[in-house]
């Protein structure tokens, strides 16, 4: 029924009817939220909504009866505009929830943006696998102090006060008893004395001398390792280098040892590997002999058992020490040792 229909009728109220059936037909219309709100206003709103102002009309009549009959049919027509208000709102805020929904939808098929990995830093790398390989062959990975004492950097590895043999290691000193250990064979002493023998230890750790050039930083790694037991002997520390050597450097390489001089070994021996860029016929990196020294190291001397609480009669060993970084060079090709020390990202990233 249009207004302008419910007016010509004439009957008390029509008004009322004509202008509710036009609000609940624009309640039905409308399509967001912003045109109901609009609608409630035209006919709801306090101040000039049209059945509003009805109400307010009726509110003048003279005849109670009358007055009381329409007031209650006002009320009724304004509730019925309320509820389809409220239920258009329900429905259209249902669709705005739902297209939201849809458009927050997660795509599974889609690629993730790239995640930067961390990467191990080479020192880092290497000596993990100097300990994988020295764990296959049943070593136990062990640490000492880097503030160490002068007896145990020193003195009881055979290298007393004042012997010249201190001069090669350029070392910081805390106080007089005290320095930053300028190698780990220390640990060898703390070794035999906490866990006793047989034995079998390596001690992957920093080592410190005032040293500083294009090849020598103040701080370094090492990885010292000691075996002792009853009949070791130079071929059992042959054979394990061997091994090592392989596994670092590949199936392919051999090794040979060379007589030395270190105090803490009788005899001491020098390792070179053969050279893992030209295979042994001669390079810029192995200077052309064909041979790349690795490490040293010796048989354990019967001083420095004793000073680990280890009777020399009863018992023998071997130890090694080599560099890290050393290692690391050569094993995954760095030509220039200080990229090590640079902590370039660009750097660690590429290898
Ligand atoms: N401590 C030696 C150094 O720092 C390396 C070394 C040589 C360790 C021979 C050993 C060894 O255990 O037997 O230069």
């Amino acid at each position: 029924m249009t207004p302008g229909a419910a007016a010509a009728q004439g009957q008390p109220g029509d008004d009322a009817h004509a202008v509710t059936a036009q609000a609940l037909d624009e309640v039905v219309a409308a399509t967001d939220l912003r045109h109901l709100d609009e609608v409630r206003a035209r006919y709801l709103g306090r101040g000039d909504g049209l059945l509003t102002v009805l109400k307010r009309r009726v509110g003048g009549m003279t005849d109670p009866a009358a007055r009381a009959q329409l007031g209650k049919t006002l009320n009724e027509l304004s509730t019925r505009v309320e509820e389809a208000l409220a239920e258009r709102q329900a429905a259209l805020s249902a669709a705005v929830e739902s297209q939201r929904r849809q458009s927050e939808v997660v795509d599974l098929t889609r690629p993730a943006p790239p995640l930067r990995r961390g990467y191990l830093h080479p020192t880092t790398r290497c000596a993990r696998d100097i300990r994988r390989i020295f764990a296959h062959l049943g070593y136990t990975a062990v640490g000492g102090p880097e503030v160490e004492y002068d007896r145990y950097n020193f003195t009881l590895v055979n290298m007393p006060p004042g012997h010249p043999s201190r001069d090669t290691q350029a070392t910081f000193y805390i106080d007089d008893v005290r320095l930053l250990r300028t190698h780990t064979s220390p640990v060898q002493i703390r070794s035999m004395v906490a866990l006793g023998v047989p034995l079998k230890v390596i001690v992957p750790g920093k080592a410190y001398r005032r040293d500083y050039d294009a090849t020598h930083f103040p701080m370094f790694h090492q990885v010292e390792g000691l075996c002792v037991d009853r009949d070791i002997t130079v071929a059992d520390l042959k054979g394990t280098l061997e091994f090592f050597a392989r596994s670092m450097f590949g199936p392919e390489r051999a090794i040979r040892l060379r007589p030395h001089h270190f105090r803490f070994t009788e005899p001491s021996l020098e390792v070179d590997v053969s050279c893992m860029v030209c295979g042994g016929d001669g390079c810029r990196t192995c200077k052309g002999s064909g041979w790349i020294e690795i490490l040293g190291s010796g048989m354990v001397h019967p001083d420095v058992l004793r000073n680990g609480g280890v009777d020399p009669d009863r018992f023998t060993g071997f130890a090694f020490g080599m560099g890290i970084e050393r290692i690391a060079q050569l094993a995954y090709g760095i030509e220039d040792g200080r990229l090590l020390y640079e902590n370039d990202l660009r750097f660690i990233r590429q290898m």
